[in-house]
């Protein structure tokens, strides 16, 4: 069974991200076919990006970059749980990102995205970003929105067919995540 990390892609005080993600993980509980696990960025204490060299290079001096890096190393599959922030993803979860690079290769990722459009703006940023890092995007995505989706734009009251979107998603994400192991070993 192929493991797939659900990252929150907010640190903010009082973020919405957290609830998307624990009902994103609710639902993944109830799935036999992979290992779901949360990976808060929160937990990390990453600073902006303070590495000397790209990490591209694969040479890691901080102890922080290379607690994260074993940490996404040890997943074969993303679900990035996003926000829109001006018409892009969080810096947050851009700079988590920019950290690693060999640790992401030829993994999986999907997308559960929410503002006030959805956030589609952020996952189609973030879709560019996955192709730099060699990373298989699939097309299914949950789009969340602040109007719809939320009470008073903080309580999250997900409508009825986002349940079937994100199954979609999981579907999408498990499949190649097993079809790309061979790449991985
Ligand atoms: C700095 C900032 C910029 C934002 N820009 C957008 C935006 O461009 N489009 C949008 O739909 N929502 C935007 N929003 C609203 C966020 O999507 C919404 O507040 C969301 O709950 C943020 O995620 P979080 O609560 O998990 O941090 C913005 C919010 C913040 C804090």
């Amino acid at each position: 069974m192929i493991k797939v990390a659900i990252i929150i892609g907010s640190t903010r005080p009082g973020r919405n991200g957290e609830a998307v993600a624990h009902w994103v993980c609710d639902l993944a509980a109830k799935r036999a076919d992979a290992e779901f696990e949360l990976v808060d960025i929160k937990d990390f204490d990453l600073p902006l990006l303070d590495e000397v060299l790209p990490a591209a290079m694969g040479q890691y001096d901080g102890q922080h970059t290379r607690t994260w890096a074993a940490k996404i190393d040890s997943f074969d599959a993303y679900i990035f749980v996003t926000p829109e922030y001006n018409h892009s993803t969080s810096g947050v979860l851009k700079n988590a990102i920019d950290f690693l690079y060999a640790e992401w290769n030829n993994k999986v990722a999907g997308f559960v995205s929410y503002g006030v459009s959805g956030g589609t703006r952020a996952v189609e940023h973030l879709r560019l970003i996955m192709g730099e890092l060699q990373v298989a995007d699939v097309r299914a995505q949950v789009t969340l929105s602040l109007l719809t989706d939320f009470e008073n734009y903080s309580v999250f009251k997900p409508a009825a067919q986002q349940e079937d979107a994100l199954t979609v998603m999981f579907d999408q994400v498990i499949a190649w995540g097993e079809a790309l192991r061979p790449l991985r070993h």
